[in-house]
């Protein structure tokens, strides 16, 4: 085989790829020498701007197959066939840390899925938890700041982690939840998957329920202690992307079989939650599993830059037959993402492999921009209505419509008889084994003890004595004997 040749970027030959040009033997180096120059430019712009959440990740793709039939409740094409198979792209995060940051660490996990769809890419961004922090978008900037490494010290506080949640009540649940054995899962094989918001399904009836998304895994739910996690994540900061490569890399493919729990759109107005509110979940008595279909990853991307890094995930990329509810930190986040990925990426960020449609292609009028690549056809019109056959709209709404009532303004949360901050947290703290709780009081204690006010501690011992007055005791004897000893 014959040695392929080294070239500049634009195809060139490159004479000396080891010694750069100069003015004489010893002289200072030439402008004319091209290959340098581009090679040292090019590498200064090999980073771009890391996400602002979720920084850290691993991806890998797969298919997505439907077991069971639930044509009742949707008419999405993918899900239309028992057997039907779409190809996935899925990729799972930690939240908080950047993008050099260690995998075992105790944080909600990102499961971010794109379906490639016949009528589109349908994804589904959510965490390995079935509730979050916040149920209002406009707090969540603020909830990532009082995570995130300080302005000052350049460090994780916890001064202002708790600060934060002291001065929100409706985090108790998730907190209770990430304090417990699942909050550091031992690898992203290893742990569930949650939509966590409820979205809506639409029937070809037009008749409308909502949904809520569980991704069971399959190769069994296993967790790190505290102690685990700290020596793993000093000993392989990339453990969790270790684990998922070789995995996939050995033939070991990790599945996951998707539930959903539905609602007919009638009840929601009813029921003793707001089926709205993403600090909550639903009751399995009340809303039981129902099997849709088996998730299987099987293939590493080929370059982690291209594919997972560039991936963009966007919770308004919905195809017919699934839609939003109104869930306001869902409807937040319609606008959030698109918006990170024309920052992030580009405005043509819809052109690269990992985010076009694979199943089908985009047709519209949007051209242009910073790298377009999308040469139309020659002719084709830019504008609509056009008179030469380009692309029209079908008159068909992806989903439902949503029920509105009342004024504009800056309304609290509707609230439902069972709905207050702690209700939920009380059950999941009642439901756990002795064994569980006593870690559960020690991982809270260990981070709530390092607060230096007073006053921010008292406030969250407040929340934990609210969920269960057993939970609170323990914790506030837990953290005063961390204090004092
Ligand atoms: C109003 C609330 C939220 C806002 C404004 C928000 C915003 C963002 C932004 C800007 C990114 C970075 C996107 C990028 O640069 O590609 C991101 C990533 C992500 N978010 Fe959120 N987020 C919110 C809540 C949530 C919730 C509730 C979940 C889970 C249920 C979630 C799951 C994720 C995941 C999984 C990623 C990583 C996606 C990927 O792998 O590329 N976020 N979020």
């Amino acid at each position: 085989m014959s040695q392929r040749v080294l070239t500049t970027e634009s195809g060139a030959p490159v004479a000396d790829n080891q010694n750069s040009a100069s003015a004489g033997v010893g002289g200072p180096l030439l402008l004319q020498d091209q290959h340098l120059l581009e090679k040292l430019a090019r590498f200064n712009r090999e980073r771009i701007p890391e996400r602002v959440v979720h920084a850290r990740g691993s991806g890998a793709y797969g298919h997505f197959e439907v077991t069971d039939d639930v044509t009742d409740f949707t008419h999405a094409e993918f899900l239309d066939t028992v057997g039907k198979r779409t190809e996935v792209f899925a990729r799972f995060s930690t939240v908080a840390d950047s993008l050099g940051g260690a995998d075992a660490v105790r944080d909600p996990r990102g499961f971010a899925l794109k379906f490639y769809t016949r009528e589109g890419n349908y994804d589904l961004v959510g965490n390995n938890t079935p509730v979050f922090f916040v149920k209002d978008p406009v707090k969540f900037p603020d909830f990532i700041h009082s995570q995130k490494r300080d302005p000052f010290t350049g460090r994780q506080e916890p001064d202002n982690v708790w600060d934060f949640w002291g001065h929100s009540p409706e985090a108790t649940h998730q907190v209770t939840w990430l304090m417990g054995d699942r909050g550091i899962p031992a690898s992203y094989r290893h742990m569930d998957g949650f939509g966590s918001h409820t979205y809506q399904w639409t029937n070809s009836a037009g008749e409308a329920f909502y949904v809520k998304y569980h991704f069971k895994t399959n190769q069994g739910i296993r967790c790190l202690s505290a102690e685990q996690a700290a020596e793993t994540a000093g000993s392989d900061p990339n453990s969790h992307q270790t684990d998922l490569l070789q995995a996939i890399e050995r033939g070991v493919h990790p599945s996951w079989t998707l539930h959903v729990q539905l609602m007919p759109a009638a009840e929601a107005a009813g029921y003793r939650f707001n089926p709205f509110d993403l600090t909550k979940v639903w009751p399995h008595q009340d809303h039981p599993l129902r099997r849709v279909g088996r998730l299987v990853l099987d293939r590493n991307p080929d370059n982690v830059f291209a594919e997972v890094e560039q991936a963009a995930f966007s919770p308004n990329n919905f195809v017919p037959g699934i839609g939003p509810s109104p869930d306001k930190m869902l409807q937040g986040r319609l606008f959030a993402y698109a918006d990170a990925h024309r920052y992030r990426l580009g405005v043509n960020h819809t052109l690269l492999a990992v985010n076009a449609p694979k199943a089908t292609s985009a047709e519209n009028y949007g051209r242009d921009g910073l790298m377009a690549a999308n040469a139309q056809g020659r002719g084709a019109k830019n504008y609509e209505p056009n008179s030469y056959g380009g692309p029209v709209e079908t008159g068909r709404p992806l989903s439902a419509p949503l029920p509105v009532s009342g004024h504009t303004g800056t309304h609290e949360a509707p609230s439902h008889t069972k709905d207050d901050h702690f209700f939920q947290a009380g059950e999941l703290y009642r439901l756990m084994t002795p064994d569980e709780k006593k870690r559960l009081v020690a991982n809270i204690a260990g981070g709530l003890s390092q607060v230096t006010r007073d006053d921010v501690i008292e406030r969250n011992l407040a929340h934990f004595h609210a969920a269960d007055p057993e939970y609170g005791k323990r914790v506030e004897e837990a953290v005063r004997a961390l204090r004092e000893g």
